[in-house]
C-alpha cells in the first residue's frame, strides 16, 4: 500500500483555498504611529494605512508609560524568561502583576499564562478528561474548541447565544463533570454572551462556567473589569475566566482570574504552564503599567463609546449590513469571500486598513471585514470610515463581484 504524499495534499488543498479565494498572506508593518501604520504594498511599495483591525482597542501599546516600564524592565532584568514559573522564571514582577489583576478583577488569584490560546488549553485540559462535558457556544474563539480536544473531554456545542440549547446539551448528561464555555465578547461578531442567564443555566445543572473574556477586558464594565463584571457576575457565577494582555492591555500574555482552589490547581497541573517559559519579567512589567492605565483612564472607554455611535450611525445610513454589536468590534458583512477581499482591497486603495475575515474564521457564506476601533481613532474618522466602506461596496458591486453588503 502507497503512503499518502504530504506535498501532494499540500498542494491540493492550497489549490482549492485559491480556488475559494480564501489564500492567506501577511503583510509586514514597517512602523506604527497610533492608528496609523506604513506598510508594504503587492507592489513592494510603502503606504501609510489608518488601521482599523487591531485589537489595541485602549489604545495604550504605545503608551510611554507602558513601554518605559517595558524598557526599565528590560534594562536590569534582560529580554528573556529563563525557565518556567515553577523551576526559577517566576519573577516578582509577575507576582505583582497578578496581585493588581486579582485586586482590579476583584477575584481571589490569578495565574499568568503565556497568551490566550495556551490559556484556554491550560484551563480545559487540566480541569477536564474523558469522561466530562464541555458545553460550548458555536461561535467560541477556535481556542476554546482546541482546548475541548486536547481535554479529550465531550464537546457538546449549542447555537450561538441560545441559553436553552445550554441547558438541553447539559442535561442529556447530566451524570458527567461540565463546564460552561462561552466566549464574553465574540471575537468576529462583537456581541455579548448571555452571561447572567448562562449563570443561572450552570448553576442548575451543577455545571462550571468559564468565560474567555478576550475582548471584553479593559473595554466592558466598571474600571474596564470585563464582560463578567458589566453583567454584575463574581467568581461565584464566574468561578474562571481568561484575560488577555495581548489586546485592550496593548502588551502580551493572558491570565486565569477566578477561585482560589481551582487557579491553584492550574498553577500546579496546567501543562501549557507548567512546560512552558515564563513570560518575559520586562512584558509582564509592561502589561502591569497597563493594567493601572486602564482601570483610571476612562475616557479610553467613553471614546470607544462615542466612535461606535457615530460609525453606526453613519453605516446605517449608506444602507451598510452591521451586525448587533455595541462593543468596538463592529463587523460588516459582506457574504462571499470574494466580496470581501474586493472591499479591503477597495479600502486600502482610500487609505484604510480593513482585514478581510473568511471561513474557516468565519461561518461558511458569512466573510465579512471586522472593523475594529481603538481609543486612538478620531471621531471623525470613524465617520469617514463608514463613508469609504459605501465607496468600497458600490465599487465592488460595478466590478460585478457577488454579493453586495
Ligand atoms: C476570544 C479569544 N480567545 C483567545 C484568544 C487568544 O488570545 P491570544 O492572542 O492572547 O493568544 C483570542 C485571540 O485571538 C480570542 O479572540
Amino acid at each position: 500500500m502507497e503512503r499518502p504524499d504530504l506535498h501532494a495534499r499540500v498542494a491540493a488543498q492550497r489549490e482549492q483555498r485559491a480556488a475559494q479565494s480564501g489564500l492567506r498572506t501577511r503583510r509586514e508593518v514597517l512602523r506604527r504611529d497610533g492608528a496609523r501604520c506604513d506598510v508594504v504594498d503587492a507592489q513592494g511599495a510603502t503606504r501609510t494605512l489608518l488601521n482599523f483591525c487591531s485589537n489595541d482597542y485602549l489604545g495604550l501599546s504605545q503608551h510611554f508609560a507602558v513601554v518605559g516600564a517595558l524598557q526599565d524592565a528590560a534594562s536590569r532584568e534582560g529580554a528573556g524568561g529563563l525557565g518556567s514559573h515553577l523551576v526559577c522564571g517566576h519573577h516578582a514582577v509577575h507576582g505583582a502583576l497578578e496581585r493588581e489583576l486579582a485586586e482590579w478583577l476583584e477575584v481571589p488569584r490569578v495565574l499568568l499564562l503565556g497568551n490566550g490560546y495556551l490559556g484556554n488549553l491550560a484551563v480545559l485540559q487540566s480541569l477536564l478528561g474523558d469522561d466530562d462535558l464541555c458545553v460550548q457556544d458555536r461561535l467560541n474563539h477556535a481556542s476554546l474548541i482546541d482546548a475541548a480536544r486536547l481535554a479529550g473531554c465531550r464537546l457538546r456545542r449549542y447555537p450561538h447565544g441560545d441559553v436553552e440549547g445550554a441547558l438541553r446539551q447539559l442535561r442529556s448528561m447530566s451524570e458527567c463533570a461540565a463546564m460552561v464555555a462561552t466566549d464574553g465578547v465574540f471575537s468576529m461578531d462583537g456581541d455579548l454572551a448571555p452571561l447572567r442567564e448562562l449563570a443561572i443555566a450552570a448553576r442548575v445543572q451543577q455545571a462550571l462556567l468559564y468565560v474567555d473574556d478576550a475582548h471584553g477586558v479593559g473595554v466592558l464594565g466598571p474600571e474596564g473589569r470585563g464582560s463578567v463584571a458589566a453583567a454584575g457576575l463574581d467568581a461565584s457565577g464566574v468561578p474562571l475566566r481568561l484575560v488577555t494582555l495581548g489586546k485592550a492591555l496593548g502588551s502580551y500574555g493572558a491570565a486565569v482570574a477566578g477561585d482560589a482552589d481551582l487557579v491553584g490547581h492550574l498553577a500546579e497541573t496546567a501543562r501549557p504552564h507548567v512546560y512552558t517559559t515564563a513570560l518575559p519579567p520586562a512584558q509582564a512589567a509592561a502589561s502591569l503599567a497597563a493594567v493601572k492605565l486602564a482601570r483610571r483612564e476612562h475616557w479610553r472607554r467613553e471614546r470607544l463609546v462615542e466612535l461606535v455611535q457615530r460609525f453606526r450611525g453613519r453605516a446605517e445610513g449608506h444602507g451598510l449590513q452591521l451586525m448587533p454589536s455595541e462593543t468596538p468590534i463592529q463587523p460588516v458583512l459582506c457574504g462571499s469571500n470574494a466580496q470581501a477581499l474586493a472591499m479591503s482591497a477597495s479600502l486600502e486603495r482610500d487609505g484604510y486598513w480593513v482585514a478581510a475575515i473568511r471561513p474557516p474564521t468565519v461561518p461558511e457564506g458569512q466573510a465579512r471585514l471586522r472593523i475594529a476601533f481603538t481609543a486612538a481613532h478620531e471621531p471623525a474618522q470613524a465617520e469617514a470610515l463608514a463613508d469609504a466602506l459605501a465607496v468600497a461596496r458600490d465599487r465592488a458591486a460595478d466590478t460585478g463581484s457577488s454579493r453586495v453588503a
